[in-house]
């Protein structure tokens, strides 16, 4: 079964045909990073253009790669939640389209979940239960799958999601955006214990907080400048250092990452589970699967760094998860919902 998987929900434009949930046939992915760096962050309107400009030819090219026809392909799975509104609006708008003009069945799919089955584009696809980390730019969750679309939220960020946490600390720091990268690969050159940070905790839960570590880092760079509490953080890189700013990217990444590590290894301990993935853009962090790897007694079989980030494969290998327990969706009635939680999803 080949599945056409379309994602638009935040600035990546991506389409991508994968067969039987395991064999990535195409992979296009139209990224919105070099014009949304000239504002340090993503702009939804800006966003959204972008995406009715590329989602054709974004298509086109994911067929054209696999060398397929409409004809070869068996449904099309398509973001419709969370996101931006105007972008999920696209996306959208493009499969029901195309599911109308085409006949063929189309399948809403959860962003967050499908981030977890980037895990799934693999010759062995882990077995269940399945504690998933998933970190990204928006979410921050620990999730334990019993099944494909049987699922417990065990925790969650109670502020910000720690990519966000890495894109506003690099802002910070003077680093360009997006700051996951450009931390990992300023702190390649910086002392990790240069700086000591707070790692929050939750007691009792498997929540996660950082924004406490965000203003933590905020204040450490004012107090490392000499300059006080009231001073605009957008000046602060210029009175920084090469050095200075390796070593808080350094800082700050250890201190996130065993943030993280410390919450999923208890949830490892208390549930047992037989597979251990981590999705999401921040999967895509070296340090995040060393020490993970390192903590955890378990193999851990990472995902392509590609696949971490927002693409239409993991769209597609749930979509496929998905057409083998759920009727598709009438594509006249399919609605974008721009905040929900993967609470409220499961399916099985
Ligand atoms: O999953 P994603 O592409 O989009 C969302 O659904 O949010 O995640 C984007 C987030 C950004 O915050 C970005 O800074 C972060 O993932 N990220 C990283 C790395 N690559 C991307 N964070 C840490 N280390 C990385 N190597
Ligand atoms: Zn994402």
């Amino acid at each position: 079964m080949k599945i056409l998987g379309i994602e638009s929900s935040c600035d990546e434009t991506a389409a991508s045909v994968v067969e039987d949930g395991r064999v990535l046939l195409s992979n296009v992915v139209n990224s919105q990073i070099d014009i949304h760096k000239l504002y340090g962050g993503v702009v939804p309107e800006v966003a959204a253009r972008s995406h009715i400009e590329v989602i054709n030819p974004v298509i086109n090219q994911a067929l054209t790669d696999a060398n397929l026809t409409w004809d070869d392909i068996d449904g099309i799975a398509v973001t419709y939640a969370p996101g931006l509104i105007g972008s999920l609006l696209v996306g959208t708008l493009a499969a029901r389209t195309l599911a109308i003009l085409k006949n063929k069945p189309l399948y809403p799919i959860h962003h967050v979940e499908a981030h977890v089955y980037a895990n799934f584009l693999n010759e062995t696809p882990p077995e269940f239960p399945m504690l998933a980390l998933i970190v990204s730019g928006g979410h921050t969750q620990l999730v334990l799958f019993r099944g494909h679309g049987d699922f417990e939220l065990l925790g969650q960020t109670r502020d910000d999601a720690v990519g966000e946490a890495f894109d506003k600390v690099a802002k910070m720091i003077g680093l360009p955006y997006p700051g996951g990268p450009s931390i990992a690969k300023a702190a390649l050159v910086g002392d990790p214990h240069a700086y000591k940070l707070p790692k929050a905790k939750m007691s009792g839960s498997y929540d996660f907080s950082f924004s406490g570590l965000k203003t933590a880092v905020l204040r450490a760079v004012q107090r490392e400048v000499g300059v006080d509490i009231s001073f605009p953080s957008h000046d602060l890189p210029a009175l920084l250092g090469d050095v200075q700013r390796a070593n808080f990217a350094a800082s700050f990444q250890y201190t996130a990452v065993e943030t993280l590590v410390d919450v999923t290894q208890r949830a490892y301990q208390e549930y047992s589970p037989k597979s251990v993935v981590i999705a999401g853009g921040v999967a895509a962090n070296q340090e995040l699967r060393k020490s993970l790897s390192k903590r955890l007694p378990i193999h851990i079989d990472y995902a392509p760094i590609e696949l971490c980030t927002d693409n239409g494969a993991m769209i597609a290998t749930l979509g496929y998860y998905y057409a083998s327990k759920k009727e598709p969706i009438d594509p006249y009635k399919l609605e974008v919902i721009p905040s929900l939680s993967m609470t409220k999803t499961a399916w099985a």
